[in-house]
């Protein structure tokens, strides 16, 4: 299916211009679908399975698709550098992703209660994007997967709140009208989906870590289709 091409009209680029509405949005769009940017890292799969399974719930939503991007991995060694098409996975994510999308689902292992280095250095380096406002007044989601059970989900969740914050994004959780965050005895909070993965990265995921992946999927997009609806009205 055709994705979004070129939302945002040259004058965006500089700080004093309108921020970009979701009428903008559409207003160039060549079919009726809005293209949703599910961001991720993973080093070991457990954070791309869930990456998958917010995809497919994004893509059950009418009018939605979803684009899988991943982050490099970074290195102390400057010479170091990436392949340039990943192993394995998703192609790696472009400025353009940002600007094509209409709603963002990011996520990252935790590494010390926090996002992971890969997924902080895609961020340290969105100024450009930051200051055309590419991302603002867009719906978004997180997602996490730890080692331990209570290893830092929830913090992890929040700290990639912040950059998304600064970009001007709508920040969207799990409601509890989800029955799975009562009932989950792993993964899944009101901040976020999320997925205890063991210490040795194997464990399945649970019945209720998925339906709450899929919601969650499914809110991010539902809201991104409302939101471009009711500018366009
Ligand atoms: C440097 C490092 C720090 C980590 N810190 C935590 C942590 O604070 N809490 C936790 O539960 N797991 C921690 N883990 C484990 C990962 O979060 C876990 O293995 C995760 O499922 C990996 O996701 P992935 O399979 O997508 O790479 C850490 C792993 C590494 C390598």
């Amino acid at each position: 299916m055709a994705k979004i091409k070129h939302l945002l009209p040259d004058h965006h680029l500089s700080r004093e211009a309108p921020l970009p509405t979701c009428s903008d949005m559409i207003q160039d769009m060549h079919n009726d679908s809005l293209t949703i940017l599910v961001l991720y890292y993973s080093r070991h799969g457990a954070t791309r399975k869930l990456a998958e399974l917010i995809a497919q719930g994004i893509e059950s939503v009418p009018g939605c698709d979803a684009r899988l991007r991943t982050v490099p991995a970074i290195s102390p060694v400057c010479e170091a550098s990436a392949p340039a098409i990943p192993e394995t996975g998703a192609p790696y994510v472009e400025v353009e992703d940002l600007h094509d999308c209409a709603a963002l689902a990011i996520g990252s292992p935790t590494r010390f209660g926090n996002m992971a280095a890969p997924m902080k250095y895609f961020w340290d380096n969105t100024s450009a994007a930051w200051l055309s406002g590419a991302l603002c007044g867009k719906p978004a989601c997180l997602f996490t997967a730890t080692g331990s059970m209570h290893g830092g989900q929830e913090s992890t969740l929040l700290s990639m709140m912040l950059p998304l914050l600064h970009h001007g994004m709508l920040l969207l959780g799990l409601p509890y009208t989800e029955a799975d965050l009562m009932l989950t005895e792993t993964g899944g909070s009101p901040y976020g989906a999320s997925h205890f993965a063991g210490s040795d990265g194997k464990r399945a995921i649970s019945a209720e870590e998925k339906r709450l992946c899929l919601a969650l999927g499914r809110r991010l997009a539902t809201t991104a289709l409302q939101l471009a609806r009711g500018k366009n009205d």
